[in-house]
């Protein structure tokens, strides 16, 4: 059994909820994986909150003192682009494998990031920067790698849709969105999420993913201006609003959508309830495909992160027995 140090950089909702799924499956990965997770260090801003499940001798509030100490990987789950750029660069310097699920950063920065992990010779893990629990970016990058995508049509934002859903059943705007916050649904800032910015941000690294076009035209409305009202006549009408992200090829590169839409009740993306997100892939070869799963929230995002933490464990140990080997 190989053990791989981890060095986690936050330990909020998505962080929390790796620590704690790690501690539940961790026999289970070094059983049947031959790899044993072990969590160094952890970066977190208060020292005194009270976070059930996690060892309190472990945190710091020195980056510096996780990313540098010895570790394998680090994993960065602070958000925001400022500081989260600065720890990644260091971590990648270092020769540390990364994984992320900050898709602000990677929508912003994300190029720039992996051409220097290339250049170090280091791994980027960011599956839970996309859809929460959804394996999307596996899928496009391998499962359908032997396709050509045409469009991808989806609904990328668990918040909006956990805020649209419970508004068809009678909360309002402002008590469903606080009811996403306090389940760890929204983004730090929710304005990134109710104003479409977040869906924008994923459609766009799916669309690098999925398509090797440039982007001609981008559009982002958010749902803030979506009233009890229109949903309730969308309703009368056997339709449903729904924040739909779409990307699709057109003549010279990819067009980028995020928008309320009125979709009918019995379209598959209808029936996306609370902060589940779905991803419609049309394949030229392969045709359609409806992947569905939670978007958000603490475990279900964790496990994407776990997962891309044990795919850099065995690459390492891969590259480790080949070296033994040779
Ligand atoms: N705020 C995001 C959402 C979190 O609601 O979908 C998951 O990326």
């Amino acid at each position: 059994v190989r053990t791989l140090k981890i060095g986690l950089l936050g330990c909020g909702v998505v962080g929390g909820g790796f620590v704690r799924l790690l501690a539940s499956d961790r026999e289970r990965i070094a059983s049947r994986y031959g790899l044993d997770i072990e969590v160094t260090r952890i970066l977190v801003r208060d020292l005194d909150r009270l976070r059930p499940g996690v060892d309190p001798k472990l945190l710091t509030r020195s980056a510096i003192e996780v990313i540098d100490r010895e570790c394998d990987v680090v994993v960065e789950l602070i958000g925001g682009t400022a500081s989260a750029s600065c720890f990644i660069r260091r971590a990648i310097d270092l020769g540390r494998d990364v994984v992320t699920a900050n898709k602000a950063l990677l929508a912003e920065r994300g190029p720039e990031i992996f051409a220097a992990a290339a250049k170090r010779g280091v791994g980027v893990g960011f599956e839970a920067s996309i859809c929460g629990a959804i394996p999307i970016i596996r899928a496009l990058q391998r499962g359908l790698a032997g396709d050509t995508i045409e469009r991808i049509t989806g609904i990328l934002n668990g918040t909006c849709n956990y805020i649209l859903t419970r508004m068809e059943r009678g909360l309002s705007f402002d008590d469903a969105l606080s009811a996403a916050q306090e389940k760890g649904f929204a983004e730090a800032d929710p304005t990134l999420d109710i104003e479409g910015i977040d869906a924008a941000q994923k459609l766009q690294i799916l669309a690098e993913l999925a398509f090797d076009a440039p982007v001609r035209r981008q559009t982002v409305t958010g749902i803030r201006a979506i009233r009890t009202a229109d949903i309730e006549s969308a309703v009368r009408r056997g339709k449903t609003i729904r924040l739909i992200a779409e990307a699709q090829r057109v003549p010279g590169g990819v067009e980028l959508c995020v928008e309320p839409r009125e979709i009918a009740t019995d379209d598959a993306l209808a029936r996306i309830v609370d902060e589940n997100n779905a991803v419609q892939i049309r394949g030229r070869a392969a045709g359609e495909l409806l992947l569905v799963g939670k978007g958000a929230g603490s475990l279900p995002t964790a496990t994407a992160v776990l997962s891309d933490v044990m795919e850099i464990g065995s690459r390492r140990s891969a590259r480790a027995t080949a070296v033994a080997v040779a």
